[in-house]
């Protein structure tokens, strides 16, 4: 089938380099002009595990344009995935969902619309009638959400736990749902409203875990238990399961923090005031900010102190930082007096971390340090030479954020060591 993504970004270039390799005919479209420049060129401007190659492998399916008439020409499907930020509201901004709906060509085909892009509840309605308004009604419209993480996101897109076609007209489901021939996993066909809840209510599941265990962890500290052997003997509840039980710092991202929040409200804009959801995103809040608590026990106020902050990506596997729980925690810090020094392997602290040295290395980050605080758990942290770094600081406190070392091995290297939670 012919297919164009509206979005050239994680989520588009993700969507439309793996349906070329299910075979389809795909044009990207984007508006930024050097990215579609790169791209042609064979550059890949995002840092994702495998989409280079898959992007190489199926260049004769696969183009990029800038130019709408060129993507929409004779394809059955346009997907839209461009970007919904937050607002100052908390609200989705849906202005460049609205671009697209408003710039479908008008034209007898039968085409259908599908929505990757993560919107609220009501969104396919709202297009249904802007799309009858311009005299649109050939336009089928499809929510199809996306359940992709960064750094894993061609992976789970051609090995999905399920597929969830969102459709008002059978027919325009039964299209979507053909284009993912050769994916087995199951599709679940629904209305269009709760395809687009599935998605919410789906993040929203997974930040309550987050959440609940971290919860538990700040308990266990309390009362001398250890999180990750709750974790561990909870997750073995088969109704409970293993997966979302890690104890950290927080969560961030570009899609947690905005869709909790684009949930709650949601909700609130619908007279509904969902309780849950807001403990959640304000113990994540307080989770960043505990870290600070811990250093102040060890060291006292931390002004004229040197904390090093290893890891700024809000995960490991991606040089992505937005609401990575490391700008809340050098904010803080900062605060507080403190003078902090930063490394990451791949994100560039530089760009948003203001009056934070940032390192070339890990080591060199440690330099004199009063304290070190493990933020994202890369594997180059796990592979460090510890005894190295500890005689690279001053004061040997470790903070592990992640839960991601030995205790017992920084213990007997002379280090101070708080994990998550950890007895
Ligand atoms: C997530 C969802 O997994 C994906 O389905 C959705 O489409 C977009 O949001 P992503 O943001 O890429 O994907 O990251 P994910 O790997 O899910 O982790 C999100 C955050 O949660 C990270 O900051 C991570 O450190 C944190 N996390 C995750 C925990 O703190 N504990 C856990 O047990 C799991």
């Amino acid at each position: 089938m012919k297919i164009a993504v509206f979005g050239a970004g994680y989520v588009g270039l993700v969507t439309g380099a793996c349906f070329a390799d299910l075979g389809h005919d795909v044009v990207v479209r984007d508006i930024v002009e050097q990215r579609i420049d790169a791209l042609r060129r064979g550059e890949v401007p995002i840092h994702e595990e495998g989409l280079v190659e898959l992007i190489d492998r199926n260049r004769e399916r696969l183009s990029f344009t800038t130019e709408v008439a060129e993507a929409v020409e004779g394809a059955e499907v346009v997907y839209v995935a461009v970007g919904t930020p937050p607002t100052y509201s908390g609200d989705a901004d849906l202005s460049a969902v609205w671009t697209v709906v408003d710039e479908l060509p008008v034209s007898d085909d039968r085409i259908v619309l599908a929505m990757k892009s993560t919107v609220p509840v009501g969104t396919g309605r709202t297009v249904r009638l802007r799309l009858d308004d311009r005299g649109l009604a050939n336009v089928g419209y499809v929510s199809n959400p996306e359940f992709t993480a960064e750094g894993t996101a061609v992976r789970d897109f051609m090995h999905p736990d399920r597929i969830v076609i969102g459709a008002f007209e059978d027919g325009d489901g039964d299209v979507v749902e053909r284009l993912h021939e050769g994916i087995d996993a199951p599709v679940i066909r629904a209305d269009v409203a709760s395809a687009e809840m599935i998605k919410l209510a789906a993040n929203a599941a997974l930040v309550t875990r987050i959440s609940f265990i971290n919860e538990i962890a700040n308990v266990c500290e309390a009362t001398g238990a250890d999180v990750l052997k709750v974790a561990e003997g909870i997750g073995l509840d088969r109704r409970i399961g293993p997966s979302f039980l890690r104890a950290g710092i927080g969560f961030g991202g570009s899609c947690f923090p905005k869709d909790s929040l684009a949930l709650k409200q949601l909700a609130a804009n619908s007279g509904y005031n969902f309780q849950l959801l807001n403990a959640v995103i304000e113990v994540n809040e307080l989770q960043k900010r505990r870290v600070v608590g811990k250093l102040e026990r060890k060291l006292g106020p931390l002004r004229g102190k040197k904390i090093a902050l290893l890891g700024l990506a809000f995960k490991p596997g991606t040089d992505d930082m937005r609401e990575a729980p490391s700008l809340v925690l050098a904010g803080r810090l900062h605060a507080e007096g403190a003078e902090v020094s930063a490394w990451d392997p791949v994100a560039d602290g530089s760009v948003m971390l203001d009056g934070v040295r940032i390192a070339d290395s890990a080591l060199e980050a440690l330099d004199g340090a009063d304290a070190a605080v493990l933020v994202t758990e890369w594997p180059e942290l796990r592979d460090l030479d510890w005894s190295a770094a500890g005689s690279r600081m001053r004061n040997r406190l470790l903070v592990d954020g992640r839960n991601m070392l030995d205790p017992d091995e920084l213990r007997a290297l002379g280090f101070e060591y708080e994990g998550i939670g950890r007895a």
